[in-house]
């Protein structure tokens, strides 16, 4: 059996690694095998691009380079994890993937549609997400969150958290649009609710999307006692 591929997307602090957790749980308790992993890193060679991108270093060679960088590190990312994850038949829940290229370097339309179309072309090629969870927050609570999870782990803010409130509205605008312009693909959800909430209604959605694989992995767990 092939594999799902299910991506998180949204802004800075909408609570997608919470959500990933809860639904990876969820789907292991059935019996389905689960990778999580994130971008910018997932392998070992993007980790590294992950540091200098995060860090800021790549920021004064503009957003067609960080693009650029992100995108080389989804290649790898592909190669080593998703793709032989999906292989194996596993669920993999990735932490951003293309959506967050479109949605932060393509703000404003600072890179021309049809270059990041042909990049996503060419390092995503056919391995497209069956299904992205767009958490939708409003900027003021998700930095705020943003901002009370780097305290407690003792970190500043990065690259783009430290962006002002309103490139984070353009942003969340820029996401809403996505998720409205691929419906078949994408599902808008109000992250602004309590977790449980948001966990709930993303169960719904999965069982949904994904009940023939849920009905066998219980029928394959029934015959095998
Ligand atoms: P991360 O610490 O993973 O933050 P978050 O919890 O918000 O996901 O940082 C990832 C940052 O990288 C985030 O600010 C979004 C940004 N990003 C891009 O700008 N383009 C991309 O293609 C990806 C994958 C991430």
């Amino acid at each position: 059996m092939a594999g799902r591929f299910i991506t998180f997307e949204g802004g800075e602090g909408a609570g997608k690694s919470t959500q990933i957790a809860r639904l990876g749980a969820r789907l292991e308790a059935r019996g389905l095998p689960v990778v999580v992993t994130r971008e910018p890193g997932g392998s070992p060679r993007a980790e590294r691009i992950r540091e200098a991108v995060l860090g800021g270093g790549a920021k004064p060679f503009g957003p067609l380079a960080e693009a650029i960088l992100f995108s080389a590190a989804r290649l790898d990312h592909l190669d080593a994890t998703i793709r032989p994850a999906l292989a194996r038949g596993a669920f993999v829940l990735c932490d951003r993937f293309l959506d967050s290229t479109r949605a932060y370097q393509g703000l404003d339309d600072r890179i021309e549609g049809n270059i990041l179309r042909a990049l996503e072309r060419v390092v995503v090629a056919g391995t497209r997400p069956d299904l992205t969870i767009v958490l939708d927050v409003p900027p003021k609570l998700g930095l705020e969150r943003a901002a009370a999870r780097r305290t407690e782990q003792g970190e500043g803010a990065d690259r783009f958290e430290a962006e002002d409130l309103a490139f984070h509205e353009r942003l969340r605008e820029a996401f809403r649009t996505i998720a409205a312009s691929e419906p078949a693909r994408c599902v808008l959800i109000d992250a602004a609710r309590p977790p449980d909430k948001v966990e709930a209604e993303i169960w719904h959605v999965v069982k949904d999307r994904f009940g023939s694989d849920l009905a066998a992995a219980t029928a394959r767990r029934r015959a095998h006692g």
